[in-house]
């Protein structure tokens, strides 16, 4: 027996802490697409917010490719993923390949926050999706030099992930046992004491 879609989102959510965005506990990383498209309007949304964070020097260095399914764009995508993605990601009706300027455009000298800068519009994207009721699952595992060429990047791009967007289906949708088994693990996190600190190794004491 497998978890309905309200089932795995509920055992997937941490409990609630008062005065946190709701949607960021929402979030989580599903492998489970449904078929349903994403509309124009929603992806016009989920991108403006990405072009809003903050970068250095206000550089804005990221580039998204986006694919919608049934084009060139998410076949190549999807035909560069690592076969663990390879099983999954393709379903998604949109497969975003996130890359960043690895030079500033003020200088033309190597841009130090450029991955830095991508990661930071990805987190405003991820959410924007998770607000309008989307899921998203970005991955590392994919290869960047066969993406590139068959894409016709240039070199100056340097590759973040890529991230699969649409709607989540139960995780009996997925194609083996052990995807599912997966797909409804519980989320594990390291404890607030070891990432927030008042000075070297001395974890800070926060109010909650
Ligand atoms: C940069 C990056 C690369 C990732 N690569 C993969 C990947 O190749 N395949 C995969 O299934 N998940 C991948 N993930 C998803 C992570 O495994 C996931 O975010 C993490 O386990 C935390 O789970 P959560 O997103 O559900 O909170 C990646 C996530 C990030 C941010």
């Amino acid at each position: 027996m497998t978890l309905s879609l309200t089932e795995v989102n509920a055992l997937k959510r941490p409990p609630a802490v008062e005065g946190v965005l709701p949607v960021i506990h929402e979030r989580w990383s599903p492998r489970a697409f449904s078929d349903r498209e994403v509309s124009s309007a929603d992806l016009h949304r989920i991108f403006e917010a990405a072009r809003w964070a903050p970068s250095s020097n206000n550089e804005q260095p990221w580039r998204f490719l986006v694919g919608l399914r049934n084009t060139q764009t998410h076949s190549s995508i999807a035909a560069a993923l690592a076969g663990y993605n390879h099983d999954w990601a393709p379903k998604a009706p949109v497969l975003i390949l996130g890359m960043t300027r690895s030079r500033t455009v003020r200088r033309d000298a190597p841009n130090a926050y450029a991955l830095y800068d991508l990661g930071a519009a990805m987190a405003m994207l991820v959410l924007q999706a998770q607000a309008l009721g989307l899921a998203t699952h970005q991955m590392g595992g994919f290869a960047h030099a066969a993406i590139r060429q068959s894409l016709g990047i240039p070199e100056l791009w340097v590759f973040g992930s890529v991230t699969a967007l649409g709607y989540q289906a139960e995780p009996a949708a997925l194609a083996s046992e052990e995807m599912i088994a997966r797909e409804v693990a519980p989320r594990t996190r390291k404890p607030l004491s070891e990432l927030a600190f008042t000075a070297w190794e001395e974890p800070a004491t926060l109010g909650g």
